[in-house]
């Protein structure tokens, strides 16, 4: 019937949606998110994507901290990157607030 039929088109028009997205967040122009690709993103994908993380720059220091002292890093990013990283995660992913929810 005529659920059916559209089946198909569904199914496109999900695959031209997925694909853009991807590339947009592989050229993406700050810094501190191609450290997050290089640095974070090899382990944290998946069920252990970061997506859902919301922390103040300080939490998100500790944690990177955590992540070099727990051998994840290796490389482990120098100063400057960690730097520019924690700027990218703090505006990107810091704290929801309700204020600033729909921001994204
Ligand atoms: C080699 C794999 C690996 C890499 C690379 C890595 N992590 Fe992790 N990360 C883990 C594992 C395993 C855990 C869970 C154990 C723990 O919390 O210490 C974790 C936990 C975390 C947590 C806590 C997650 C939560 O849901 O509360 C945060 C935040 C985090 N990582 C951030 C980062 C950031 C930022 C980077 C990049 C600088 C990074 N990680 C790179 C493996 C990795």
């Amino acid at each position: 019937m005529r659920s059916t039929s559209l089946l198909p088109l569904i199914s496109v028009a999900f695959l031209a949606t997925a694909a853009p997205a991807f590339t947009a967040e592989d050229k993406t122009a700050d810094p501190g998110a191609q450290v997050f690709q290089g640095s974070c993103l090899t382990c944290h994908k998946g069920n252990q994507s970061l997506d859902q993380v919301r922390l103040t720059r300080d939490k998100w220091k500790e944690a990177v901290d955590r992540m070099a002292d727990s051998g994840f890093l290796d490389p482990v990013p120098s100063k400057e990157k960690v730097n520019l990283l924690l700027d990218y995660l703090a505006k990107e992913k810091g704290p929801v607030d309700p204020g600033n929810a729909s921001k994204k």
